[in-house]
């Protein structure tokens, strides 16, 4: 049975007292300071170059800033918010170091502890809080009062407090006010790159190939980016099948929609598409992404460059920006 947490299963007050750092102030470490120090929390962050754009920035947001290595000195929970493929370099050299007994680490990603990339010493207890909100919702959400959906994971608990200290955090942070689900950590991982690498590119091929189809049939450029995606409707849907359920958003479509929807699903099951869902999925429970990627990383990134070189040569993108210029009424 899935257990989700919500604010009555958190005891904040275990945090009273609490050394909280961030280590990283980047996408996702910057809403999450903001949402720990409005709720009260004390938060040193850690930076690997004192004077760089970040480090900067979070001193004007005004927080206590230092190294990487003095700010695990002093921290009683340690939440890692660097980039995953930079973390087991730096967690190697300044942060693993620094570790004493009954520190609590949280990481926002399981990955770099699925595939063993991170191995933390078994002084300290390890969690993963992993949000699913985009960085400035993480923060918008905090502020209108709806709080973000998190997973969390207790990936090693040696103080037998883990669970409780991650709950608070969590509360701290406003997901409990959405719900958080506790899974493992490697099914955290699994779920959270098997959206990125299945379904959302599923999403964006499907929409590229229907404009490149319909444009080949003369609609018009703006007309067709715009009823794809722009318009809204797709996110409508969406957004509406998250809040309601599938069932319910569909049931709010003409009863015309409703019968072109289901009817046309059906032809879907003549494609091969588990096939590709499960060649992904098995990539992910095994090891084969995370050497390719690791492998890419070690390079220099010259896949993921030329990846988007590529992409960047799509003149769809031009005329996509022009349109959403134009429809904006930009001259
Ligand atoms: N972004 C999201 O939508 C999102 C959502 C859920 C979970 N997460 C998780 O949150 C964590 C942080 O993600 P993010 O998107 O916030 O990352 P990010 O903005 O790309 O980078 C975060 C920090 O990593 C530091 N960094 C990058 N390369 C480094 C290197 N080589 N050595 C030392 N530090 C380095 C950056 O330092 P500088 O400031 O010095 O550049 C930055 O402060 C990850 O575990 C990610 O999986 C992210």
């Amino acid at each position: 049975m899935t257990v989700v947490y919500h604010e009555a299963d958190a005891n904040p007050s275990l945090l009273d007292g609490k050394r909280v750092s961030l280590i990283g102030y980047g996408h996702l470490g910057r809403p999450l300071a903001w949402n720990l120090r409005d709720s009260g929390i004390t938060v040193t962050i850690g930076v690997r170059d004192l004077e760089n754009e970040n480090a900067r920035l979070a001193r004007d947001d005004g927080f206590a800033v230092a190294d990487i290595g003095d700010t695990m000195r002093q921290a009683d929970i340690a939440f890692l918010l660097l980039a995953d493929d930079a973390l087991p370099d730096v967690f190697v050299h300044e942060i693993a170091p620094q570790l004493r007994r009954g520190q609590t680490l949280v990481f926002a990603s399981g990955y770099n502890l699925k595939y063993g990339l991170v191995e933390p010493p078994t002084l300290v207890d390890v969690g993963v809080l992993a949000p699913r909100s985009m960085p400035d919702m993480v923060r918008q959400s905090y502020q209108d009062g709806s709080g973000f959906y998190c997973m969390m994971s207790v990936h090693q608990d040696i103080t037998g407090g883990c669970r409780e200290q991650l709950l608070a955090l969590a509360h701290a942070l406003g997901a409990l006010k959405a719900g958080v689900v506790e899974l493992t950590t490697a099914q955290e991982t699994e779920l959270d790159l098997f959206l990125q690498q299945a379904i959302l590119p599923a999403v964006a091929h499907l929409l590229l190939r229907a404009g490149e189809l319909l444009m080949g049939y003369g609609y018009p450029v703006e007309a067709v980016i715009l009823d794809l995606y722009i318009s809204g409707e797709l996110n409508d849907f969406i957004l509406r099948a998250s809040q309601e359920g599938l069932l319910h958003a569909l049931s709010q479509a003409t009863r015309t929609a409703q019968y072109g929807f289901l009817s046309r699903m059906e032809r879907m099951k003549d494609l091969d598409i588990d096939r590709f869902l499960e060649g992904i999925l098995r990539e992910l429970r095994g090891d084969a992404f995370v050497r390719e990627w690791t492998k890419d990383v070690q390079a220099g990134y010259t896949r993921l460059n030329a990846l988007l070189r590529e992409q960047r040569n799509n003149n769809l993108w031009q005329k996509e920006e022009e349109t959403i210029a134009a429809l904006r009424g930009d001259s």
